[in-house]
Protein backbone atom coordinates (compact mmCIF):
# COMPACT_ATOMS: atom_id res chain seq x y z
CA UNK A 1 0.00 0.00 0.00
CA UNK A 2 2.77 2.08 0.84
CA UNK A 3 4.93 1.51 -1.94
CA UNK A 4 1.42 2.22 -4.06
CA UNK A 5 0.82 6.02 -2.49
CA UNK A 6 4.12 6.20 -3.61
CA UNK A 7 3.92 5.41 -6.92
CA UNK A 8 1.23 7.52 -6.84
CA UNK A 9 3.03 10.83 -5.76
CA UNK A 10 5.51 10.12 -8.19
CA UNK A 11 3.10 10.11 -11.00
CA UNK A 12 1.51 13.39 -9.79
CA UNK A 13 4.92 15.09 -8.97
CA UNK A 14 6.08 14.49 -12.31
CA UNK A 15 2.67 15.79 -14.07
CA UNK A 16 2.88 19.25 -12.10
CA UNK A 17 7.00 19.31 -13.60
CA UNK A 18 5.95 18.59 -16.44
CA UNK A 19 3.06 21.32 -16.91
CA UNK A 20 5.26 23.55 -14.96
CA UNK A 21 7.89 23.17 -17.94
CA UNK A 22 5.10 23.58 -20.68
CA UNK A 23 4.07 26.51 -19.15
CA UNK A 24 6.93 28.63 -19.09
CA UNK A 25 7.73 27.85 -22.36
CA UNK A 26 4.35 28.71 -23.49
CA UNK A 27 4.73 32.11 -22.02
CA UNK A 28 8.40 32.29 -23.44
CA UNK A 29 6.84 32.11 -27.08
CA UNK A 30 4.50 34.50 -27.31
CA UNK A 31 5.68 37.86 -27.54
CA UNK A 32 8.18 36.28 -30.61
CA UNK A 33 5.15 35.10 -32.23
CA UNK A 34 3.41 38.67 -31.58
CA UNK A 35 6.37 40.27 -32.43
CA UNK A 36 6.19 39.92 -36.13
CA UNK A 37 3.04 41.72 -36.88
CA UNK A 38 3.77 44.36 -34.40
CA UNK A 39 7.09 45.31 -36.44
CA UNK A 40 5.42 45.31 -39.57
CA UNK A 41 2.64 47.42 -38.68
CA UNK A 42 5.76 49.67 -37.28
CA UNK A 43 6.86 49.79 -41.07
CA UNK A 44 6.42 53.25 -42.27
CA UNK A 45 4.02 53.98 -44.97
CA UNK A 46 4.12 51.93 -47.83
CA UNK A 47 2.60 51.24 -51.33
CA UNK A 48 0.13 48.63 -51.31
CA UNK A 49 0.14 47.51 -54.42
CA UNK A 50 0.31 44.14 -55.02
CA UNK A 51 0.23 43.85 -58.17
CA UNK A 52 2.26 46.78 -57.41
CA UNK A 53 4.77 45.82 -59.44
CA UNK A 54 5.86 49.29 -58.38
CA UNK A 55 8.35 50.23 -55.73
CA UNK A 56 10.11 53.08 -54.22
CA UNK A 57 12.23 51.60 -52.13
CA UNK A 58 9.88 50.08 -53.82
CA UNK A 59 6.55 49.47 -52.01
CA UNK A 60 7.05 45.44 -52.90
CA UNK A 61 10.67 45.77 -51.97
CA UNK A 62 9.05 47.48 -48.33
CA UNK A 63 7.28 44.36 -48.16
CA UNK A 64 9.81 41.88 -48.99
CA UNK A 65 11.68 43.55 -46.13
CA UNK A 66 9.29 43.42 -43.94
CA UNK A 67 8.51 40.18 -43.90
CA UNK A 68 11.63 38.51 -44.19
CA UNK A 69 12.30 39.92 -41.12
CA UNK A 70 13.81 37.10 -39.03
CA UNK A 71 11.83 36.56 -36.04
CA UNK A 72 15.05 37.31 -33.51
CA UNK A 73 14.87 41.45 -34.81
CA UNK A 74 11.26 40.97 -34.12
CA UNK A 75 11.51 41.75 -30.78
CA UNK A 76 14.05 45.18 -31.46
CA UNK A 77 12.60 48.57 -31.42
CA UNK A 78 10.40 49.31 -34.11
CA UNK A 79 11.97 51.78 -36.30
CA UNK A 80 9.74 54.77 -37.04
CA UNK A 81 11.61 56.72 -39.34
CA UNK A 82 10.89 56.73 -43.52
CA UNK A 83 13.34 53.43 -45.12
CA UNK A 84 16.48 55.42 -46.73
CA UNK A 85 15.50 55.79 -50.70
CA UNK A 86 17.79 53.60 -52.73
CA UNK A 87 18.64 56.30 -55.58
CA UNK A 88 17.58 60.36 -55.33
CA UNK A 89 15.73 59.78 -58.71
CA UNK A 90 12.33 58.55 -58.59
CA UNK A 91 10.43 57.32 -61.47
CA UNK A 92 6.84 57.89 -60.59
CA UNK A 93 3.77 57.02 -63.12
CA UNK A 94 0.06 55.58 -63.64
CA UNK A 95 -0.81 52.70 -66.09
CA UNK A 96 -3.50 51.03 -67.27
CA UNK A 97 -3.70 47.08 -68.71
CA UNK A 98 -6.86 46.05 -69.82
CA UNK A 99 -7.97 47.02 -73.14
CA UNK A 100 -6.39 49.68 -74.75
CA UNK A 101 -6.50 52.25 -77.55
CA UNK A 102 -4.76 50.16 -80.08
CA UNK A 103 -3.17 47.79 -78.90
CA UNK A 104 -6.05 45.27 -77.76
CA UNK A 105 -6.14 43.93 -74.11
CA UNK A 106 -2.28 44.59 -72.64
CA UNK A 107 -0.56 42.85 -69.92
CA UNK A 108 1.77 45.84 -68.93
CA UNK A 109 0.51 48.96 -69.40
CA UNK A 110 2.33 51.36 -72.07
CA UNK A 111 3.49 53.89 -69.44
CA UNK A 112 4.22 50.81 -67.13
CA UNK A 113 7.09 49.75 -69.81
CA UNK A 114 8.43 53.33 -69.88
CA UNK A 115 8.67 54.17 -66.46
CA UNK A 116 10.55 50.69 -66.35
CA UNK A 117 12.87 51.71 -69.02
CA UNK A 118 14.25 55.03 -67.83
CA UNK A 119 14.33 53.61 -64.21
CA UNK A 120 16.53 50.89 -65.51
CA UNK A 121 18.79 53.52 -67.52
CA UNK A 122 18.60 56.12 -64.21
CA UNK A 123 19.15 53.17 -61.62
CA UNK A 124 15.79 54.88 -60.65
CA UNK A 125 13.16 54.09 -58.16
CA UNK A 126 9.74 53.42 -58.89
CA UNK A 127 6.40 53.87 -57.29
CA UNK A 128 2.98 53.21 -59.20
CA UNK A 129 0.31 55.29 -58.58
CA UNK A 130 -2.63 52.63 -57.42
CA UNK A 131 -6.48 53.63 -57.18
CA UNK A 132 -7.53 52.71 -53.58
CA UNK A 133 -10.65 51.46 -55.08
CA UNK A 134 -10.19 50.52 -58.55
CA UNK A 135 -12.86 51.60 -60.05
CA UNK A 136 -11.65 51.57 -63.46
CA UNK A 137 -12.80 49.52 -66.28
CA UNK A 138 -10.95 46.99 -68.22
CA UNK A 139 -12.54 47.39 -71.73
CA UNK A 140 -11.67 50.47 -73.42
CA UNK A 141 -15.20 52.48 -73.76
CA UNK A 142 -15.83 51.79 -70.86
CA UNK A 143 -12.66 53.47 -69.71
CA UNK A 144 -13.02 56.51 -71.69
CA UNK A 145 -16.48 57.28 -70.17
CA UNK A 146 -15.56 56.77 -66.44
CA UNK A 147 -12.12 59.09 -67.18
CA UNK A 148 -14.23 61.93 -68.35
CA UNK A 149 -16.32 61.87 -65.81
CA UNK A 150 -13.69 62.87 -63.32
CA UNK A 151 -12.64 65.65 -65.53
CA UNK A 152 -15.71 66.96 -65.91
CA UNK A 153 -16.25 66.45 -62.09
CA UNK A 154 -12.60 67.89 -61.27
CA UNK A 155 -12.04 64.34 -59.54
CA UNK A 156 -9.83 63.68 -57.11
CA UNK A 157 -9.43 59.93 -56.82
CA UNK A 158 -7.36 58.82 -53.91
CA UNK A 159 -4.95 56.90 -54.54
CA UNK A 160 -2.92 54.02 -52.31
CA UNK A 161 -0.04 54.29 -50.07
CA UNK A 162 2.56 56.79 -50.42
CA UNK A 163 6.37 57.13 -51.29
CA UNK A 164 8.57 56.38 -48.84
CA UNK A 165 11.00 59.40 -47.95
CA UNK A 166 9.85 61.16 -50.89
CA UNK A 167 11.57 64.73 -49.70
CA UNK A 168 14.46 62.76 -50.37
CA UNK A 169 14.42 62.44 -54.07
CA UNK A 170 15.81 65.34 -56.10
CA UNK A 171 14.84 64.38 -59.44
CA UNK A 172 11.21 62.81 -59.99
CA UNK A 173 10.30 61.22 -63.83
CA UNK A 174 6.02 61.61 -63.43
CA UNK A 175 4.73 59.75 -66.05
CA UNK A 176 0.80 58.88 -67.27
CA UNK A 177 -1.07 57.97 -70.14
CA UNK A 178 -3.06 61.17 -72.12
CA UNK A 179 -6.80 60.78 -70.71
CA UNK A 180 -8.96 63.16 -72.52
CA UNK A 181 -5.74 65.56 -73.62
CA UNK A 182 -4.93 65.75 -70.02
CA UNK A 183 -3.22 63.88 -66.73
CA UNK A 184 -5.57 61.53 -65.75
CA UNK A 185 -7.17 63.23 -62.50
CA UNK A 186 -5.86 60.33 -60.05
CA UNK A 187 -2.51 62.34 -61.12
CA UNK A 188 -3.73 65.85 -59.58
CA UNK A 189 -4.19 63.55 -56.42
CA UNK A 190 -0.55 62.80 -56.48
CA UNK A 191 0.74 66.11 -56.86
CA UNK A 192 -1.74 67.94 -54.56
CA UNK A 193 -1.11 65.35 -51.81
CA UNK A 194 2.94 65.70 -52.56
CA UNK A 195 2.83 69.41 -52.85
CA UNK A 196 5.36 70.47 -50.13
CA UNK A 197 7.79 67.18 -50.58
CA UNK A 198 7.62 68.10 -54.74
CA UNK A 199 8.83 71.96 -53.59
CA UNK A 200 12.53 73.05 -54.85
CA UNK A 201 12.56 69.56 -56.77
CA UNK A 202 12.96 68.87 -60.43
CA UNK A 203 9.91 66.94 -62.10
CA UNK A 204 10.30 65.57 -65.64
CA UNK A 205 7.35 64.47 -67.26
CA UNK A 206 6.68 61.92 -69.78
CA UNK A 207 3.69 60.74 -71.35
CA UNK A 208 2.35 57.69 -73.63
CA UNK A 209 -0.50 58.92 -76.20
CA UNK A 210 -2.78 57.76 -79.60
CA UNK A 211 -1.83 61.06 -81.39
CA UNK A 212 -1.89 63.87 -78.54
CA UNK A 213 1.66 63.92 -77.59
CA UNK A 214 2.50 65.23 -74.65
CA UNK A 215 -0.31 67.13 -74.36
CA UNK A 216 0.84 70.16 -72.52
CA UNK A 217 1.80 67.82 -69.37
CA UNK A 218 4.51 69.80 -68.60
CA UNK A 219 2.94 72.84 -68.43
CA UNK A 220 -0.35 71.69 -66.46
CA UNK A 221 2.42 69.85 -64.27
CA UNK A 222 4.05 73.13 -63.86
CA UNK A 223 0.50 75.05 -62.88
CA UNK A 224 -0.30 71.95 -60.13
CA UNK A 225 3.51 72.66 -58.57
CA UNK A 226 4.70 76.13 -58.76
CA UNK A 227 7.39 75.73 -56.37
CA UNK A 228 9.15 72.86 -58.62
CA UNK A 229 11.04 72.99 -61.88
CA UNK A 230 9.80 71.26 -64.66
CA UNK A 231 11.58 69.83 -67.18
CA UNK A 232 11.62 69.05 -71.03
CA UNK A 233 9.26 65.97 -71.08
CA UNK A 234 9.07 63.14 -73.12
CA UNK A 235 5.98 61.94 -74.83
CA UNK A 236 5.97 58.01 -76.43
CA UNK A 237 3.23 56.09 -78.97
CA UNK A 238 1.18 53.68 -76.74
CA UNK A 239 1.38 51.16 -79.54
CA UNK A 240 5.33 51.28 -80.30
CA UNK A 241 5.33 50.45 -76.64
CA UNK A 242 3.82 47.18 -77.52
CA UNK A 243 5.11 46.61 -80.56
CA UNK A 244 8.26 48.64 -80.97
CA UNK A 245 10.03 48.40 -77.87
CA UNK A 246 13.19 49.20 -79.93
CA UNK A 247 12.26 52.68 -81.31
CA UNK A 248 10.81 53.30 -77.17
CA UNK A 249 13.97 52.35 -75.99
CA UNK A 250 16.14 54.60 -78.38
CA UNK A 251 13.66 57.69 -77.80
CA UNK A 252 13.72 57.01 -73.81
CA UNK A 253 17.69 56.64 -74.41
CA UNK A 254 17.77 59.58 -76.26
CA UNK A 255 15.86 61.79 -74.68
CA UNK A 256 17.81 60.66 -70.83
CA UNK A 257 20.64 61.78 -72.72
CA UNK A 258 20.16 65.19 -73.68
CA UNK A 259 18.73 65.94 -70.13
CA UNK A 260 22.08 64.51 -68.79
CA UNK A 261 21.33 61.38 -67.52
C1 LIG B 1 -9.67 57.26 -70.93
C2 LIG B 1 -8.73 57.42 -72.06
C3 LIG B 1 -8.58 58.63 -72.69
C4 LIG B 1 -7.63 58.79 -73.69
N1 LIG B 1 -7.46 60.01 -74.24
C5 LIG B 1 -6.49 60.19 -75.17
C6 LIG B 1 -6.24 61.47 -75.72
O1 LIG B 1 -6.89 62.46 -75.41
N2 LIG B 1 -5.23 61.59 -76.63
C7 LIG B 1 -4.46 60.52 -77.00
O2 LIG B 1 -3.56 60.69 -77.81
N3 LIG B 1 -4.67 59.30 -76.47
C8 LIG B 1 -5.66 59.11 -75.57
N4 LIG B 1 -5.85 57.87 -75.02
C9 LIG B 1 -4.95 56.76 -75.37
C10 LIG B 1 -3.91 56.55 -74.30
O3 LIG B 1 -3.26 57.75 -73.96
C11 LIG B 1 -2.84 55.55 -74.75
O4 LIG B 1 -3.43 54.38 -75.19
C12 LIG B 1 -1.85 55.25 -73.63
O5 LIG B 1 -0.66 54.75 -74.18
C13 LIG B 1 -2.36 54.26 -72.61
O6 LIG B 1 -1.34 54.07 -71.64
P1 LIG B 1 -1.41 53.03 -70.46
O7 LIG B 1 -1.43 51.64 -71.08
O8 LIG B 1 -0.16 53.28 -69.70
O9 LIG B 1 -2.64 53.30 -69.67
C14 LIG B 1 -6.82 57.69 -74.07
C15 LIG B 1 -7.02 56.44 -73.47
C16 LIG B 1 -7.96 56.31 -72.48
C17 LIG B 1 -8.14 54.97 -71.82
Amino acid sequence: MRTYRKQVFAVLLAGVIALGAIGCTGTAAKPEENAAPIQATAQPTEAPQAEASTQAPTAEESKEEASNEPASQATDTPKAEEPEPHSDILVVYFSRTGEQYQVGVIEKGNTAIVAEMIAKKTGADLFEILPVDDHYPMTYNELTDVAKREQNDNARPAYAGEVPGLSQYSTIFIGAPVWWGDWPMICYTFFETNADALSGKTLIPFSTHAGSGLSGFDRKLSNALPNSTVQKGLAIAGADCQNNADRVQKSVGDWLNGLGF
